[in-house]
């Protein structure tokens, strides 16, 4: 080897080994659950606000919180709302739990569940950023679940069954689209 060559010492070779270990955790969690921890942009955070309703009775999910980033958006927006972040994939879990740490917010909390398998019935309303196969799975959850009222605001994709009532379309987001669901009154 040449002299020149660059040594890597105990402490590089732990960071470079925790970093890789983060990065195959967050791998296998985006491939278990079908969706990588990718955030929503400032554009296409800011029309899902825009389509929510000024006021919300309940608590307010963001189903698959990532790094909290949409989640600490509701909290600023609504903030005598309860506002819940639920997150499956541990690293942007763990990231999310440290900014609330950091920027207290009294009305924000991260759980660290599978919304799939969480109770969502007293929600006011939902945020969500997913694929198209977790809309699919989640779509008959909310249709059963929800009470009257209820507002679900998703980014980038549709329900299948389930006709939106609102939609935008943001540029500055890769012209995705956002809809807006609601929950019939009656029925
Ligand atoms: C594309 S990110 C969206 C982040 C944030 N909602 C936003 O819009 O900026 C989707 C997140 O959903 C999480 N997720 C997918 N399915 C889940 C499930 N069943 N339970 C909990 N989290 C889930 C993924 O781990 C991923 O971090």
């Amino acid at each position: 080897m040449s002299e020149n060559a660059a040594q890597v010492g105990p402490l590089e070779a732990t960071l470079l080994i925790g970093f890789l270990l983060g990065v195959a955790v967050v791998a296998v969690y985006a491939i278990r659950v079908g969706v990588p921890p990718m955030p929503s942009n400032r554009a296409a955070r800011q029309a899902m606000l825009r389509l929510l309703p000024e006021r919300i009775e309940g608590p307010i999910y963001d189903l698959g919180s990532a790094w909290g980033g949409l989640a600490f958006d509701l909290a600023r927006q609504y903030p005598e709302n309860p506002v819940i972040g639920i997150e499956l994939s541990p690293i942007p879990y763990a990231v999310s739990r440290l900014r609330a740490l950091l920027l207290r917010r009294p009305n924000l909390t991260f759980r660290r569940a599978d919304f799939l398998k969480t109770d969502l019935s007293d929600a006011g309303a939902l945020t969500c950023y997913l694929m198209i196969w977790a809309m699919r799975k989640l779509e008959p959850k909310l249709c059963a679940e929800l009470k009257p009222g209820a507002v679900v605001v998703s980014h980038a994709f549709a329900f299948v069954e389930w006709a939106h009532e609102d939609q935008v379309i943001v540029p500055e987001a890769g012209s995705a689209w956002i809809y807006r669901y609601l929950m019939p009154t009656s029925s």
